[in-house]
């Protein structure tokens, strides 16, 4: 069973706890004391990923960290702050989330456009992070396919949710769609960002081989009423590469993420 830090001089980058969720005003409780936690570690960031079957509650976890959801329970509090238009997590979806009429440029840009920063240097700190993520020269495309593959797609979406806010990035099954080839090179991007920035990212996904790839911490939920019920900390080196995959120790904690998943399911 899950168990968290009480330490109370701990600080989180989130905390949530006591979470509720009905949607028709009474007692069905399709997320009941729900609590989720994670440690601010400002010098070196975190991989959390959320596994748990379809229907579950994942997206709704991350729409509230991203501030587009209150829970009917409880309260969401980034850095000890409750989530408010002035601080909040920005979201890299499975379906392509840019503005399709408008330029990569203009998408990345638009992180910024409610901070204040005059129009070039918007553009500039734009560049730096469409450069980041290998789009340099696919700028004045519009974000759309097939003008971008479904990989460079996400890469647009990524770089605007890094201008936003690199403290925390929230992705929910953003690879799902992607070709094996492409997945692998977006995988790799996104730990080298979260080595660079020193994020916290939470990321959903179905895919166990992926999760362990990725995580320094996996998190499962149950349904009905959901709520998390597996910490499973992934002590794999901090540098994952292709030899990861043929480590003994990474297979056996596919193994072990895979026999939980199927044991949550059946609880
Ligand atoms: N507006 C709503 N009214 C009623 N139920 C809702 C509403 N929005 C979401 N739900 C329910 O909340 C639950 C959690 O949905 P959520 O999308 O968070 O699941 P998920 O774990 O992300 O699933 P998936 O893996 O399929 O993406 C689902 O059972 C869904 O039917
Ligand atoms: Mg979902």
């Amino acid at each position: 069973m899950i168990t968290w830090n009480d330490n109370p001089d701990q600080k989180n980058i989130i905390d949530m706890s006591g979470i509720g969720q009905s949607y028709d005003g009474g007692e069905n409780w399709i997320i009941k004391d729900l609590r989720f936690i994670i440690e601010d570690k400002p010098d070196q960031g975190q991989f959390a990923v959320i596994l748990g079957m379809s229907g579950c509650g994942k997206s709704t976890v991350l729409r509230y960290i991203a501030g587009l959801q209150k829970p009917t329970q409880g309260k969401v509090l980034l850095n000890g702050k409750e989530v408010d238009e002035s601080q909040r997590a920005s979201m890299v979806f499975q379906q392509y989330s840019s503005l399709p009429w408008m330029s990569v440029l203009d998408n990345v840009a638009l992180a910024l456009r409610y901070q204040g920063a005059s129009r070039s240097e918007r553009e500039a700190k734009a560049m730096e992070m469409i450069k980041l993520v290998g789009l340099e020269g696919h700028e004045k495309k519009y974000a759309q396919y097939p003008s971008l593959s479904g990989g460079q797609l996400q890469r647009v979406a990524i770089a605007r949710s890094l201008l936003a806010n690199p403290d925390i990035l929230l992705m929910d099954e953003p690879f799902g769609a992607l070709d094996i080839k492409t997945k692998l090179q977006m995988q790799d991007l996104l730990t080298s960002i979260w080595h660079k920035f020193h994020s916290t990212i939470i990321f959903v996904t179905h895919d166990i081989s992926e999760a362990v790839y990725l995580a320094d911490d996996i998190y499962i939920m149950k349904a009905a009423p959901s709520h998390f019920v597996e910490h499973i900390p992934i002590d794999l080196p901090i540098n994952r590469t292709r030899a990861t995959k043929r480590d003994p120790r990474y297979t056996a904690l596919v193994h072990e993420v895979e026999d939980k998943m199927i044991a949550v399911s059946e609880m």
